[in-house]
């Protein structure tokens, strides 16, 4: 593999700021996203209002812990634009993604938002390896999901040539990757590994291909899948972290010189863990829940938002921004198939709409031929037990749920009593899917 260590006078000043020099900077941009958002978008003001804080409270960074916390829900019960804080008519772009119901929670950018954005992403290509001149295959998907255009307009604003191919066509991304020789490819790691097999389906060898770096994210996956991406191709394989709520990809990077985790780019993103059961900010080091606070967002500034993603803060190397562990878990029941997140809540509604199905179910999580599948565990109806009966159920949900989420499941209607009865919490989803 080539090192790939970028020369120290093409990184942006504050990656290697003295601590001070960031801490300052945070606060000043923390106290004026307080003030917009306190400003501009009523429901910051009523829930600081509820909570007894004022903007003005904020006199250092500690003092973040006082303001309450936005979750999800708050997006969806704003639907679509409630919580931004500018007149839509300055909204460039929106994005979306799942919510745990039918609607998406919806997010948007002013143009300085999709630049700093850009910005962010060009910072973790090359954080990642990738430099100005090279060429990027971009398989994440495009469209409302933040993965393929968050890539893409970093990878221009790092000067790069972009191969905007999206996700899908495995056949035609092993031909584009032999005859465009992109250096860099940006797609979901179990995408990658699809990739893998087709190369070597095709009988062609993966390590002779052109490739340098893979920059992976948008699900969790392993050292133990690094390792084997790395040896098939011959490649770097990074970490990439990043969530629509607080911009998209780009949020956290690793840096080619070290993979010890992802330096958060914290002149944007104010990272704090809490415990997920008390909400009290735990000391860095010890393991929970992040949360993250924007810093200079303008169309949808977000106070404490509670990603679900469990980890730990640990101090800067390659850059002075303090690093994330590897995500290691969620504290929600949010399911990420295929790079696609659902939750478990949104299958239930199909199931409660389809005649002749029960709610008792299960969704089984498995990784076939390194792709995810999911089986969809669900009883018919005493009156609906016939062949035929389930059948149709079974087509019905299929249909469903592929037309609303997006995603193919497998669906096996048992007989009635054929799902196992559960002895308190119903355990909804069994993830039988291991690490590579
Ligand atoms: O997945 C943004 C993204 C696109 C990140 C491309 C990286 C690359 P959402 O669809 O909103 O945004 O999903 C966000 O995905 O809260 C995590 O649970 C998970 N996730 C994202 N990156 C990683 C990662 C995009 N590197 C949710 N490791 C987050 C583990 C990740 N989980």
């Amino acid at each position: 593999m080539k090192d790939l260590t970028p020369d120290p006078a093409s990184l942006d000043p504050i990656e290697i700021a003295s601590r001070d020099e960031i801490a300052a900077l945070q606060l000043e941009r923390l106290k004026k996203t307080l003030d917009h958002a306190y400003a501009n978008t009523p429901f910051y003001r009523a829930s600081f209002d509820a909570a007894g804080v004022h903007p003005d409270d904020l006199n250092g960074l500690e003092d973040l812990a006082k303001f309450p916390f936005t979750v999800k829900t708050d997006l969806r019960d704003h639907y679509p634009f409630g919580l931004f804080a500018v007149p839509r008519e300055q909204v460039a772009r929106l994005h979306a993604s799942s919510g745990t119901t039918g609607k998406p929670t919806v997010v948007g950018y002013t143009k300085g938002d999709i630049d700093v954005w850009a910005e962010v992403v060009a910072r973790s290509i090359r954080a990642s390896g990738g430099r100005s001149g090279d060429i990027v295959h971009v398989a994440y998907g495009y469209g409302l999901f933040t993965g393929g255009l968050g890539a893409h307009y970093g990878a221009e604003k790092l000067g790069c040539t972009v191969v905007p191919v999206s996700g899908g066509m495995t056949p035609r991304q092993v031909t584009l990757i032999s005859d465009f020789k992109p250096n860099v490819i940006m797609v979901t790691p179990s995408y990658m590994l699809a990739i893998l097999d087709e190369f070597r389906a095709q009988g062609v060898d993966p390590r002779a291909c052109s490739l340098d770096v893979g920059i992976f994210g948008a699900e969790p996956w392993t050292n133990a899948m690094r390792g084997e991406i790395e040896q098939a191709f011959d490649m770097h394989a990074v970490d990439i972290y990043g969530l629509s709520e607080i911009i998209g990809p780009g949020v956290a990077n690793e840096c080619v010189e070290t993979k010890d985790g992802l330096h958060i780019w914290e002149d944007h993103f104010y990272p704090e863990v809490i415990d997920p059961k008390t909400g009290e900010p735990v000391a860095d080091g010890e393991k929970g829940e992040l949360v993250f606070t924007s810093l200079t967002k303008e169309a949808l500034p977000i106070i404490r938002y509670r990603t679900r993603d469990l980890t730990r803060l640990l101090p800067g190397t390659a850059r002075s921004m303090r690093r994330m562990e590897k995500i290691t878990g969620r504290s929600d029941d949010m399911i990420i198939l295929r790079g696609v997140n659902l939750f478990p809540s949104q299958i239930e509604e199909h199931i409660l709409n389809v005649d002749g199905l029960t709610p008792h179910y299960q969704i089984v999580l498995s990784r076939e031929n390194r792709m995810d599948e999911m089986t969809i565990h669900v009883e018919a109806a005493a009156g609906a037990a016939g062949d035929d009966a389930r059948k149709a159920s079974a087509a019905q949900l299929t249909r469903a749920i592929k037309g609303t989420i997006g995603v193919s499941a497998k669906i096996e209607v048992t007989e009635p009593g054929g799902v196992d009865r559960s002895q308190g919490k119903a355990v909804r989803v069994v993830d039988k899917r291991t690490g590579d």
